[in-house]
């Protein structure tokens, strides 16, 4: 086995399975995290040459067991990507509080968990890599997605303050706001393909950022303007949009 060992965290998804693949071409041992590892097993089994791959089951809830989970890994990863998250429906959110508690861990208290362990292993190892997929949804506030945007507003600072505690540890943090991607998370919703990605240039887009230690990005550029334009308006405007 080589030392270069990435571990995705959610790999059931479209962007896990496609940064799978990604690195999985450019000869990197992967752990492969998901709940559902027969999605996972699905497609890992269609590669050519799967050695060095490890299927493991991960629950981003277990909050208790997150530590020897990670204790429990077959090694130390050297990347760590922390892909799961849930879009959930805003309108049962805002009166079913099981449906706002999942929103809330699923793509940020889970992600916190998880990634505190691993960013200490990181620390005393004095090095690794910790890449979270976040959203342009946590720049700001929209009556259509507030508690999934507030979650992943959540994790976008979370991921900042860690990137800036583990600098000078030489650990690398890297926050993702891909803009909407071609998923099943978005299949039910009508995308403008100008400005979807597909999975597979998300997953591309992070290995190169990655390796050029880039700290912010967005997929697609234009995802930049966009949300610069929605920040500007001014708030008695913009609390009468219909967004
Ligand atoms: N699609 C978009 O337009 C878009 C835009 C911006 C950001 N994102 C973010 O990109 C990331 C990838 O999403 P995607 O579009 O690839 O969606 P997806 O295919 O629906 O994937 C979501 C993944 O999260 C996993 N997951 C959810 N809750 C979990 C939990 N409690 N424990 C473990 N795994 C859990 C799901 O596992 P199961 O397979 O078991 O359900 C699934 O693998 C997410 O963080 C999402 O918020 C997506």
């Amino acid at each position: 086995m080589n030392d270069k060992t990435v571990l995705i965290l959610g790999a059931s998804s479209d962007v896990g399975r496609a940064l799978a693949n990604e690195y999985n071409t450019h000869d990197y041992n992967l752990i492969l995290a998901a709940r559902n590892s027969v999605d996972v097993e699905s497609y890992v089994s269609k590669w050519p040459d799967r050695k060095n791959t490890f299927i493991v089951p991960f629950e981003a809830r277990d909050f208790e067991n997150h530590k020897s989970w990670f204790e429990k890994l077959p090694s130390i990863p050297t990347i760590t990507i922390c892909v799961f998250g849930y879009l959930g429906k805003q309108e049962v959110a805002e009166t079913n509080w099981n449906e706002c508690e999942t929103i809330i861990d699923s793509n940020y208290t889970g992600a916190v968990s998880v990634l505190n362990v691993i960013a200490n292993v990181y620390r005393n190892n004095k090095g690794g890599v910790i890449a979270g997929i976040s959203s342009v949804g946590g720049e700001r506030g929209r009556q259509s997605n507030y508690i999934y945007g507030s979650a992943k507003a959540g994790f976008t600072t979370y991921l900042s303050g860690l990137r800036n505690r583990l600098f000078s540890s030489g650990v690398h943090v890297l926050t993702v706001k891909p803009g909407f991607i071609d998923t099943k998370m978005t299949a039910e919703l009508n995308l403008p393909k100008p400005i979807t990605a597909k999975p597979e240039q998300v997953a591309k887009r992070i290995r190169t950022a990655i390796e050029r230690k880039q700290n912010v990005i967005y997929v697609l550029s234009i995802w930049f303007w966009i949300m610069l334009v929605i920040k500007l308006i001014p708030e008695f405007i913009f609390k009468r949009l219909k967004l």
